[in-house]
């Protein structure tokens, strides 16, 4: 049997008749949530109908991850001649069509996000602070959602910032949904082997400021980390009561214009909070009155000065990280946007000597952005363009030649990082850019657009 697409009526044909069915590869919804586990047979009807329910009406089987059909004795059943619209898909269309449909949920919810940090700021400019905190709360859950489903998912949230006008809104949600990936892994990961660390060797080690800011580090429950998030969304709020021609300005600021940015935060930022009663809660306030307070001693440039870097939590450290980085990897109108992987290496490379904090900090923020998203388009060394398919390894489809013309034909994917393209001179040019599919869309070969407009 080859791989191939389903109707979930012939499934559920097959399984009301004692049938068993194993799709091979994992199946979504349109919100992303998993409806069938690529390894568990099904022989129960109502999951199927369940599926169809949730308007899921095609169905991959791929044998080649052991997916298949069979009937009531155990025989694979082949069902090629006798389905009535099936086009047999590749592992690779599959992949493609998968990256496809996160990548348009993804378009919906930064949308969806976009819009309501826009009423909230429309909100903050008509009252002079107040803003429907409810929605922002809603808005947020379902970008933390979104996060779930696979490490690129943060990447397809995050948008280029091409004007000053979308700045605000974009760069929040980028800072939130960059931010909270970053803390959702430290929390998973970090914690444990810091919790090791404390208790073993290094408390000797460290000096007591760094003992302190260890210690005080507390795995954070879900809930916290959706107050967490919604810091991260509202960090920038105080910007909103800022003058638009400090704001917008393109040279460098006057020492008084900067006295006035600053004042985003433990002032501006702080009045709106307290307008909407979210003073109480010392996470959201954190966020809002530090995150540009020094990561290590005596940083420059930092403000407000009343904490020091000791007592400046965790998760406002990482949305300074997650908002230098955002500043430095979006497109603006004045510069073109820098390769993330670069941008993190150097950031990596500034400040994880600081402390050893930044350093556990920074390996996770590494992990965690310094990939090649499922999706993007990147440049080999030798000129040519591929399309990621997979954003571990990663591995990457070539679709141009060396002088940038579209390649005829299907060319195999390949590791980018294996030993073996990396001498061959095919590997990652990490100078340049990512490009976005809109960029390079004409370069596209005819079944890489196909699979990908699907
Ligand atoms: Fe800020
Ligand atoms: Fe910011």
């Amino acid at each position: 049997m080859k791989n191939q697409i389903v109707t979930i009526d012939t499934l559920i044909e097959i399984v009301s008749k004692g049938g068993t069915v194993k799709t091979g590869i994992d199946i979504y919804n349109k919100s992303g949530i998993l409806l069938i586990e690529k390894d568990i047979p099904i022989t129960n009807l109502n999951i199927l109908l369940k599926i169809k329910e949730n308007g899921v009406l095609d169905i991959p089987i791929v044998p080649e991850k052991a997916g298949g059909i069979w009937d009531y004795q155990g025989n694979m059943i082949s069902l090629e001649p006798a389905l009535p619209k099936t086009h047999q898909l590749s592992e690779i269309e599959l992949k493609i069509r998968k990256i496809n449909q996160i990548k348009k949920e993804a378009g919906i919810k930064y949308k969806k996000a976009q819009d309501n940090i826009k009423k909230v700021i429309d909100d903050i400019k008509k009252t002079g602070g107040e803003f429907d905190y409810d929605s922002v709360e809603k808005t947020v859950t379902d970008l933390l959602n979104f996060l779930t489903i696979d490490e690129s998912a943060f990447s397809y949230l995050t948008k280029e910032i091409f004007s000053y006008d979308d700045y605000l809104y974009n760069h929040s949600i980028n800072v939130c949904t960059i931010a909270t990936a970053v803390l959702n892994r430290f929390n998973d990961r970090f914690s444990s082997i810091i919790s090791k660390y404390m208790v073993t060797f290094s408390l000797n080690n460290l000096d007591n400021a760094d003992k302190l800011s260890t210690i005080s580090y507390i795995q954070y429950q879900p809930e916290e980390l959706n107050d967490i998030a919604i810091g991260f969304f509202l960090h920038d709020v105080g910007k909103v009561l800022i003058p638009d021609h400090i704001l917008n300005k393109v040279g460098k600021l006057t020492d008084d214009e900067f006295q006035i940015i600053k004042t985003h935060t433990f002032e501006k930022g702080i009045s709106i909070i307290e307008k909407n009663k979210l003073h109480y809660n010392p996470l959201i306030r954190n966020i809002v009155k530090y995150h540009h307070s020094e990561l290590y001693s005596e940083e420059q440039r930092c403000y407000p000065n009343d904490k020091t870097h000791i007592e400046v939590p965790i998760y406002v450290k990482i949305c300074k990280f997650a908002d230098i980085f955002d500043a430095m990897t979006s497109k603006r109108c004045y510069k073109d946007a820098l390769n993330p992987i670069l941008v993190v290496t150097e950031i990596f490379r500034q400040y994880s000597e600081k402390t050893p904090l930044l350093q556990f900090l920074l390996h996770t923020f590494m992990q965690v952005v310094g990939i090649y998203p499922s999706g993007s388009i990147i440049t080999l060394q030798n000129g040519q363009l591929a399309y990621i398919i997979d954003s571990k390894g990663p591995i990457g489809i070539p679709f141009t030649d060396r002088h940038g013309l579209t390649l005829k034909g299907k060319p195999d994917p390949m590791n980018l990082e294996s030993q073996e393209v990396i001498q061959k001179g095919l590997g990652i040019d990490r100078r340049k850019p990512i490009r976005s599919l809109k960029d390079a869309y004409n370069l596209l070969p005819l079944f890489l657009r196909e699979a990908i407009t699907e």
